[in-house]
């Protein structure tokens, strides 16, 4: 089977804990393609959030692949638990990695995807040397920390020009936007070359979570 050339990953961020497991399967239901998992330190952002132990629960709770995004200074302090907890992919933030070459090489090695992220301030540049190595970039369409916020619109000529880079280089790297991902601005983004898509809000403020998945499905025109 080929894999969906949309991928829409609904944010563990905008959860309510107390229905974890029904908000999960309201996920799976509705034809998520992964779990994106925010991790922050409280140093990298300003903000806390989960570890190990949430991701492991996350993958007892859903059948869905972990992505998992760390907002997190030295983020190879993680990697191993992390793997071992179930994540499918690891996104580190290039603002806080600066031997990506090797901390990419280090993720993969445990049997992970590897990912990197650009902050809304940081050129693509962090990344051209190491594209071709990349299994996912990350662009942040909002500064990092939080759910809920207004996606950015410059945005979306730096997803046109980081799709150009990485065909420029050969990566067959999935492309990812997160922050601010709605009906109101998926398009523009598949359209400028994103494939992987984080919607946390969108998703879970809607009045039917569950068909908000197919909605912003169908808002890329998968078919075109
Ligand atoms: C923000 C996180 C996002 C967040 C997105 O720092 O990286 O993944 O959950 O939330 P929304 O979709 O509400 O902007
Ligand atoms: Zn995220």
């Amino acid at each position: 089977m080929s894999a969906p050339s949309v991928r829409i990953a609904p944010s563990l961020l905008s959860v309510d804990f107390a229905m974890l497991t029904d908000q999960l399967a309201m996920m799976e239901a509705g034809g998520a393609d992964w779990l994106h998992v925010d991790v922050m330190d409280g140093c990298f952002v300003p903000n806390l959030t989960f570890g190990a132990k949430v991701i492991e629960t996350c993958r007892r709770a859903t059948r869905l692949p972990l992505d998992v995004h760390l907002m997190v200074v030295e983020p190879e302090k993680y990697f191993d638990a992390f793997a071992k907890a179930g994540a499918a992919v690891l996104t580190i933030h290039a603002e806080a990695a600066p031997h990506l070459h090797r901390q990419v090489a280090a993720i993969k090695e445990l049997g992970c995807r590897a990912g990197v992220a650009l902050n809304p301030a940081t050129s693509l540049e962090s990344v051209r040397e190491v594209a071709a190595e990349l299994d996912l970039l990350l662009v942040m369409s909002v500064n990092p920390g939080f759910g809920g916020q207004a996606f950015i619109p410059s945005s979306v000529d730096k997803i046109r020009r980081a799709r150009a880079l990485l065909d420029a280089a050969g990566s067959l790297a999935l492309l990812e936007v997160d922050g601010g991902i709605s009906r109101d601005t998926i398009t523009e983004c598949w359209r400028a070359g994103a494939d992987t898509f984080v919607a946390g809000n969108a998703i879970f403020a809607a009045s039917d979570p569950t068909a908000e998945v197919g909605q912003l499905r169908a808002r890329c025109a998968v078919q075109a």
